[in-house]
């Protein structure tokens, strides 16, 4: 095997294809500024626009980020309405610069909780970017492992119970096909800001063997400098050809200008 030769060729071998992240700590950085929580998932918003576009100028396959779980209903009644107003607003605003950088946007998770507005914008902003070949940015929204598992099984329930699989065709394969994101790579790399170590039943099955990231910054100050860190860090970690953090730099600024 011969050893790549340009940056890029380099970056193709050692770069991860999937990288998805909980976006954690808007609340704590709205409170260290003495704002309310809602202020820190405004600045969060400028954090997703900087990993998209860092996503998408490395030339990742897929960003998966999670933006709501299934377990964050349990929030209070206003800072949950506030975080559904800015999805409806944020989708409005960005999908159009998504579009017309070939990015394909993809929400995953159980919409059907979600007042008609949003589920309306979600279809058509889906709708939109479909044919997109660029970057696939999946929102994890009203999501959770368990309940991605959960909804695969009874797929497959379903499919044995119409006669058209056997039980013992029910295997590692068929319940992946019937998972989100089984038309993607599997995640090669999971990132979580805001310093806690778990998972928060995120991608459990997609997960089973990512490269983990930990990092304490809070999401609203996770910028360009901090993924290429996280990205670097991954690079290092495979033992083929680890690129350094300052050629990812460099790509990334070649891929600006
Ligand atoms: C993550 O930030 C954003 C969402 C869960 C929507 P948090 O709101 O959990 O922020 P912290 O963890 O309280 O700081
Ligand atoms: C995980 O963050 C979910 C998202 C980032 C959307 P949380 O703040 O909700 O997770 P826990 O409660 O600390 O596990
Ligand atoms: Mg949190």
């Amino acid at each position: 095997m011969s050893l790549p030769t340009s940056l890029h060729e380099l970056a193709q071998a050692c770069f991860p294809k999937h990288v998805a992240i909980i976006m954690d700590g808007n609340g704590r950085w709205a409170q260290q500024r003495g704002k309310l929580r809602v202020a820190g998932h405004k600045a969060g918003v400028l954090a997703v626009r900087q990993s998209v576009s860092v996503a998408n100028r490395l030339g990742l396959e897929s960003l998966t980020l999670f933006a709501f779980s299934s377990e964050n209903w349990r929030r209070p009644a206003d800072e949950v309405s506030a975080l559904m107003e800015l999805f409806i607003h944020v989708l409005g605003r960005e999908v159009r610069k998504l579009h017309s950088n070939n990015i394909r946007l993809r929400v995953i998770g159980d919409r059907s909780r979600f007042n008609a507005r949003l589920q309306k914008k979600i279809a058509e902003a889906e709708a939109l970017t479909a044919n997109n070949t660029g970057l696939i940015l999946n929102i994890a929204a009203n999501y959770g492992g368990r309940w991605d598992i959960a909804q695969a099984a009874q797929q497959l329930a379903q499919q044995v119970a119409d006669g058209q699989l056997a039980v013992a065709d029910v295997d590692e394969t068929r319940l992946g096909q019937a998972l989100c994101l089984a038309d993607q790579s599997p995640v090669d790399l999971l990132i979580r800001t805001g310093g806690d170590h778990r998972i928060s039943n995120f991608l459990l099955w997609q997960c089973a063997y990512a490269e983990l990231y930990f990092t304490p910054t809070l999401w609203p100050d996770f910028d360009e400098a901090a993924f290429t860190e996280a990205v670097a860090s991954f690079a290092g970690r495979e033992r083929r050809f680890g690129c350094t953090g300052e050629q990812i730099r460099t790509l990334l600024a070649e891929s600006a200008t």
